[in-house]
């Protein structure tokens, strides 16, 4: 399904990710992250924070208490992370695909923007659902297409708006802004919420409950390991 290359597109984005993701998103998805953030049991368990990136999430997960581990494929993107966490979180550069611990490693697991990025979403959830102890908490964050009236205000954004921010900005958002729109619509349009939901519920995830945040911009899913 990815029709870019994640490595590739994220290479660049680590130095100006936090600053120009919020602007991007009206300022959104830290409110988005945030309530991710909150669908965990405030129980001091370990997590592990999967598509870390430079580290917002996980960021959140420190704030609340957590023992936090953060995974990316992106050497990038954690350089960043290292930088704000110095060894507060451990970073473990690997694909979210074949992840290097072993079955149920941690009390519970957050994701965010990765499924669009992997060819067999299915799978890797699995992946995800493989490391989380029976009974810990899998959340997951991942932009969402509006429905109804938003709807045409969100094409006008992702169509003329994004491509327009990504070419004034340069260093590596030209290709985010010409592909983000795409991707988001092509993703729900192959995995609308009921199979995502089916999805989840074949890798061993009960209990899922969605949240579709700011008109639906924004879509959180949490559920607890069988
Ligand atoms: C949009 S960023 C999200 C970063 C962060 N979680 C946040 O909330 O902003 C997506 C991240 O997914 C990572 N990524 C994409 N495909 C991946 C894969 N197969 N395995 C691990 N990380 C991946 C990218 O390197 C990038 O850092």
């Amino acid at each position: 399904m990815p029709s870019i290359d994640a490595t590739e597109l994220f290479a660049p984005l680590g130095a100006s990710y936090d600053r120009v993701g919020a602007a991007l998103s009206f300022g959104q998805d830290p409110l988005w992250r945030r309530f991710l953030v909150s669908r965990l049991p405030r129980d001091g368990g370990h997590v592990v924070d999967v598509a870390t990136g430079t580290g917002l999430v996980a960021a959140e997960l420190l704030g609340r208490g957590h023992r936090v581990t953060g995974v990316d494929q992106s050497a990038e993107m954690l350089v960043r992370a290292r930088q704000r966490f110095s060894d507060r979180v451990e970073l473990v550069e690997a694909s979210a695909e074949a992840m290097p611990f072993a079955d149920a490693a941690f009390d519970h697991l957050t994701v965010t923007y990765l499924l669009r990025y992997v060819d067999d979403p299915g799978a890797t959830v699995g992946e995800l659902a493989r490391v989380t102890r029976p009974g810990g908490v899998v959340a997951s964050l991942e932009f969402g297409v509006p429905d109804g009236l938003a709807r045409p205000a969100w094409e006008l954004y992702v169509r003329a708006g994004l491509p327009l921010a990504g070419r004034a900005l340069r260093k590596g958002w030209r290709e985010v802004g010409d592909f983000l729109g795409t991707s988001i619509r092509e993703y729900w349009e192959r995995y609308p919420l009921e199979g995502q939901l089916q999805i989840w519920s074949a890798a061993g995830i009960e209990d899922v409950e969605v949240r579709k945040l700011s008109l639906g911009g924004g879509v959180v899913m949490w559920g607890r390991r069988a």
